[in-house]
């Protein structure tokens, strides 16, 4: 099958390339003018990186950056690991980064590439469905403090974004099952097609050699390219991409973010279904789908009564709240995402008590 194309409209418009063994392209997708690349990547993914590293060495020089895994890439002191390296090893302003790994590795990698000499080219080459469907596109990069997560960082749109299917082989099934919590979210707020062919057939949907599964990441890639193409900064529809992420980022706090994201974030969604049901919003029946998805799939839908006063608490911190208000984001149907601003706490709490378990 070949290569698709899924443009990525603003001020500094991209592609995003998806296919199976599709890294050739990278080359291309680098530019004539770039003489040096630093591929950051992970540990686990050394040896993937060398062959990249390899393949690239015929058109460029190619420098590894091997970062901590995970959240622990998202600090300070290893983004300036990745400028000493790019200083030491002379990059100018033509040259480029690639940021080959999970959301947090490309998270990281883009901050770089921001931050070098003000902004050089960016590739993003993400290996995780999480990456894939979200992470990856959108120009949001950053690092985490010891105050929280994503404090630090920039909007900085890629150069391009390849997605090769074939990078997925040996992925852990719970690994791809918690990257279509991202998934399921796109299905319910904006293409209903996606629940239609989970709900078809939830092994092949998730197998990622199937058709239905490149479908799966080629839709919800377009919606995420027309969200953060009409809104790169997050001044408005891009916030319906938070469906599901204010519970969500609490419970990842309280779990000491030992929770998959695509874990809480389908506790959120769930809690975002039950609250529009109890506002007159949503149906029985449309709450009833998310639970039914999110189940076949393998993710919570319930979680600890008990927990409420932390999980209110650390929601008010949560950097998308305004004011003293808090924000979620609910359907008024399926496929029409809203804000609801500031509501109740009883609304909230009873909304919690119906995914307690
Ligand atoms: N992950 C949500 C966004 O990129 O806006």
């Amino acid at each position: 099958m070949t290569t698709s194309t899924i443009p990525v409209a603003g001020v500094d418009p991209y592609d995003v390339l998806v296919g199976r063994g599709i890294l050739s392209e990278l080359a291309n997708a680098l530019g004539a003018n770039v003489r040096k690349v630093l591929i950051v990547h992970p540990p686990t993914l050394g040896a993937r990186a060398e062959r990249l590293r390899s393949l690239l060495s015929e058109h460029v020089e190619a420098i590894l950056a091997e970062v901590p895994d995970a959240e622990a890439g998202k600090r300070v002191e290893v983004a300036a690991f990745c400028w000493q390296v790019m200083g030491q090893s002379d990059f100018t302003r033509t040259d480029a980064v690639i940021g080959f790994g999970g959301g947090a590795v490309t998270d990281l990698a883009g901050f770089v590439a921001a931050t070098w000499l003000r902004g050089v080219r960016l590739i993003q080459v993400p290996t995780t469905v999480l990456g894939m469907v979200d992470a990856a596109i959108g120009g949001k990069t950053g690092i985490n403090t010891a105050e929280g997560k994503n404090l630090v960082g920039s909007f900085y749109a890629p150069s391009a974004v390849v997605v090769d299917l074939d990078v997925l082989e040996g992925i852990s099934p719970m690994e791809t099952l918690a990257g279509f919590g991202e998934v399921v979210k796109y299905g319910f707020i904006a293409e209903p097609e996606i629940l239609d062919i989970i709900e078809r057939d939830v092994a092949t949907a998730t197998n990622p050699e199937s058709d239905e599964f490149r479908r799966l990441v080629e839709l919800s890639i377009g919606i995420k390219a027309r969200v953060v193409g009409a809104d790169f900064r997050e001044a408005g529809e891009r916030e319906f991409l938070n469906y599901g992420h204010t519970l969500g980022h609490a419970v990842e706090f309280a779990e000491r973010y030992q929770w998959r994201h695509g874990a809480a974030v389908s506790v959120g969604m769930m809690f975002a279904a039950e609250l529009a049901r109890l506002t007159g919003r949503l149906s029985d029946d449309i709450v009833d789908r998310h639970r039914s998805i999110l189940t076949s799939l393998q993710l919570p839908v319930t979680y600890p009564a008990g927990r409420w006063n932390t999980l209110l608490s650390v929601m008010r911190r949560d950097k998308k709240a305004r004011g003293d208000l808090l924000r979620f984001i609910v359907l008024d149907a399926l496929a029409r995402p809203t804000v609801l601003n500031g509501p109740d706490e009883s609304l909230l709490f009873a909304a919690y008590q119906e995914i307690g378990s």
